[in-house]
């Protein structure tokens, strides 16, 4: 585990955090949120700059993270699929390398674990999984705070995810094993989230249940969670994906299911009248644009985390 005396803090998974640094976040974010949101912005990040390495498209994760850095006094610099072309015009390993002569702080979006993995190994500077094929946990982590802030709590809350067992369903059994929440992940079969993972999960007391019925998961459910059921860099499956989904829809009928005062999440882009209907985006237990906006706070919470440790969180 990471710690604030030892080696820089990446943010690969949510391996080197704990409930405690979780929490500690959170209430950072929060004021931060709050200074925002009264035109207070107090630059916590000076001159700090922020590179961004994406092989995916992204709005969300893109728009955040680059504000939230100069909100910090910080500036951003994007490169997209064509700049650096890591692996072809250049390694992970070289990339990050030279990379961290400049910037402070690196966040990937990209295919592999291993290449980010790779790149944490080679870079001097904390690097920041902006989501890859296996992880999404700035993402989880905002969700988290989102339901904090709508339902007061996590704990005894009962968390459905519906639908593919992706990089987002993965970081949420990971955060099923530091936070109060019991977590069932309904999926077709050979679609669920990563079995080793949940083994580890269950591991450490987590409550974490995989089926392959959504209308069991979401009885009694507190939250109904869903996502894209083709990932970026899996369209070619599209259509068998589309046939193997097709009951897994998050649509009036299944939110009716779920406890009456159920909120329904997607972290978007979503495919409207795919996995989720227009009318329960629309509907009034949608947080979904919340979560979108709550991107913000929680990376900047992330970022004087990565650079500044839990001391810093206290500013
Ligand atoms: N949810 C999310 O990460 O969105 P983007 O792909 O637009 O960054
Ligand atoms: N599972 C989706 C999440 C997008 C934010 C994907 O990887 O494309």
């Amino acid at each position: 585990m990471t710690t604030d005396r030892n080696q820089k803090r990446d943010l690969l998974s949510f391996q080197p955090l704990a409930r405690k640094q979780i929490e500690a976040i959170f209430a950072f974010s929060r004021k931060l949120k709050h200074e925002l949101k009264r035109g207070i912005v107090r630059p916590r990040l000076p001159e700090k700059a922020l590179a961004m390495v994406f092989e995916k498209p992204s709005l969300r994760t893109r728009v955040s993270f680059e504000t939230g850095m100069i909100q910090l006094g910080g500036s951003a610099i994007f490169l997209g699929p064509d700049e650096i072309q890591l692996g072809l015009r250049e390694s992970a390993a070289d990339g990050a390398r030279v990379l961290s002569r400049w910037a402070d702080l690196i966040v990937v979006r990209t295919f592999s674990q291993d290449t980010l993995e790779e790149m944490a190994r080679c870079a001097s500077v904390p690097i920041i999984n902006g989501l890859t094929d296996l992880y999404h946990p700035c993402q989880v982590l905002a969700d988290c705070f989102t339901l904090i802030e709508k339902k007061r709590r996590l704990e005894g809350l009962k968390i459905a995810f519906v639908g593919d067992g992706n990089n987002v369903a993965n970081s949420w059994v990971e955060a099923a094993s530091r936070l109060p929440f019991s977590l069932v992940v309904a999926s077709p079969k050979g679609y669920e989230p990563d079995a080793l993972l949940v083994a580890e999960a269950k591991e450490t007391g987590a409550r974490v249940q995989v089926t392959a019925d959504p209308e069991e998961a979401v009885k009694d459910a507190d939250v109904i969670y869903t996502d894209v059921w083709t990932s970026m860099g899996q369209e070619a499956e599209a259509e068998a994906r589309r046939r193997a989904f097709r009951r897994y829809q998050v649509n009036r009928e299944l939110v009716a299911r779920a406890k009456r005062d159920a909120v329904v999440m997607h972290c978007l882009p979503a495919h409207r009248n795919e996995e989720i209907t227009h009318d329960v985006i629309e509907g009034p237990q949608s947080i979904i644009f919340d979560q979108a906006e709550n991107r913000l706070h929680v990376q900047k919470g992330i970022m004087v985390w990565a650079l500044k440790g839990m001391k810093g969180l206290k500013s």
